[in-house]
């Protein structure tokens, strides 16, 4: 791209305060700075949610519970665990995050959860996964998106860790892609003088960027037909849940999703519940009171499940569902940038990451079945530093299911 094609594209998004400086950069940096505004994907000024989503009519999800997974453990374990020993399911775990909120500069995944002895969250993840697969008897493929900041000290993570004791063969590595992080008012933040913000697109580029990463190819030759997608940020993350899959199967839903019950009415987690008829996840912050607060005459909470990013996504809808065009969302955040010509680094949040999210893709899913699990056993999330879903809460869990720390 030339300076003259940068200078109306920009323009015609409000956007050409990012040339300011051109005139006083080295020839290199022009280059860099030109290449940058090349890579970025200026749609997302066009669509950006401010948050004010428009919600349809919400009613209650489809939902197996606890008490009737009890009941059909057995059938769940063998549809699930015959359909991964024929090789129709693979892993994507989603690691592409910042983790700004636990203010590590390591991906969360390598964070030490241990305390007299090492033991990282991937470590924790993949342990579980090892017993789900020895379970069934097979490796499955593991897919693991990383981004542009934290790809290469992933992947030297898991090689120093000997890829632990997975098959290394079946363990690919992705990058997702970047959108430019702005200010509040809309215009794109500089790191420097040549160089825009870019952060991490959020989560819902990942099926999108696992096809451009050309692993399109091992889903169809390996008859792939199910891919369980999963966040690094919970030290209880059950990956390859044989009953969890072989429910969705039985279900005959395009997409399954675990949720665990709202320990109240207002718990800060997304909800699964139907939207005009339809599969949907609304964010605690977008369903009125009224509807967080509604209880059935047994007293539960009609909207009483919420999700704990571990999903199972039927391929072959996924393929369809990659043509439509997700909602771009924006993050408020803490973001390092320049101010004038000084660099500086926020207290409070300064700006918006613009992100697509994977709740987003459940929707398009049309059906979702909900598969309760025990929230002590299975959902102990890493967000922030302490308090609520920290890495004290997380210790706390771990040790109350057996684990030394
Ligand atoms: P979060 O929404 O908690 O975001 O991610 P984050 O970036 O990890 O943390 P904060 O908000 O900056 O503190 C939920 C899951 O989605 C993944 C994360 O790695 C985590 O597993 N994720 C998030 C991505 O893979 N890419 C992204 O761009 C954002």
């Amino acid at each position: 791209m030339d300076y003259d094609k940068a200078l109306k594209l920009l323009q015609s998004y409000g956007q050409e305060h990012v040339l300011h400086y051109y005139d006083k950069l080295k020839l290199p940096q022009q280059e860099e700075l030109l290449a940058s505004i090349d890579k970025i994907d200026f749609n997302v000024f066009k669509s950006l949610e401010r948050g004010d989503r428009k919600l349809g009519e919400l009613t209650p999800a489809d939902i197996i519970p606890l008490k009737q997974i009890k009941k059909q453990r057995a059938s769940f374990e063998l549809a699930g665990s015959a359909a991964v020993r024929s090789g129709k399911l693979a892993c994507v775990l989603l690691a592409g995050g910042q983790g700004s909120r636990l203010g590590s500069d390591a991906p969360k995944g390598c964070y030490n959860i241990g305390v007299t002895r090492p033991l990282s969250i991937f470590e924790c993840q993949m342990n579980n996964l090892k017993a789900a697969c020895k379970k069934a008897g097979v490796y499955v493929h593991l897919f693991i998106m990383t981004s542009e900041g934290n790809d290469l000290f992933t992947r030297e993570f898991f090689e120093e860790n000997n890829y632990f004791g997975y098959d290394a063969k079946k363990i690919h590595f992705y990058k997702q892609s970047l959108a430019p992080a702005v200010s509040f008012d809309g215009k794109i933040l500089m790191e420097e003088r040549y160089r825009p913000v870019l952060a991490p697109n959020g989560n819902g580029g990942w099926f999108a960027s696992l096809m451009k990463a050309g692993y399109g190819r091992i889903l169809t030759k390996e008859s792939i037909e199910w891919l369980n997608v999963y966040g690094v940020d919970n030290v209880l993350q059950k990956p390859c849940d044989l009953q969890f899959f072989g429910a969705t199967l039985l279900s005959g839903a395009a997409c399954g999703s675990k949720v665990v019950k709202k320990v109240s009415p207002g718990e800060s987690v997304g909800i699964l519940c139907k939207e005009d008829g339809a599969a949907s996840i609304v964010e605690y912050f977008e369903m009125p009171d009224r509807l967080k607060k509604r209880r059935e005459v047994n007293g539960e909470l009609t909207f009483g499940y919420g999700v704990t990013l571990n999903y199972m996504f039927n391929v072959e809808k996924l393929r369809d569902v990659n043509k439509k065009k997700l909602p771009y969302h924006l993050a408020k955040k803490k973001i390092p940038c320049l101010k004038g010509i000084r660099h500086f680094v926020p207290e409070e949040p300064n700006g918006y990451k613009i992100e697509t999210l994977a709740v987003d893709i459940v929707k398009l899913m049309g059906s979702c079945i909900g598969f309760e699990v025990e929230r002590e056993k299975e959902f102990a999330p890493v967000k922030n530093k302490t308090g609520a879903d920290s890495v004290e809460s997380a210790r706390k869990l771990l040790i109350r299911n057996g684990y030394k720390l």
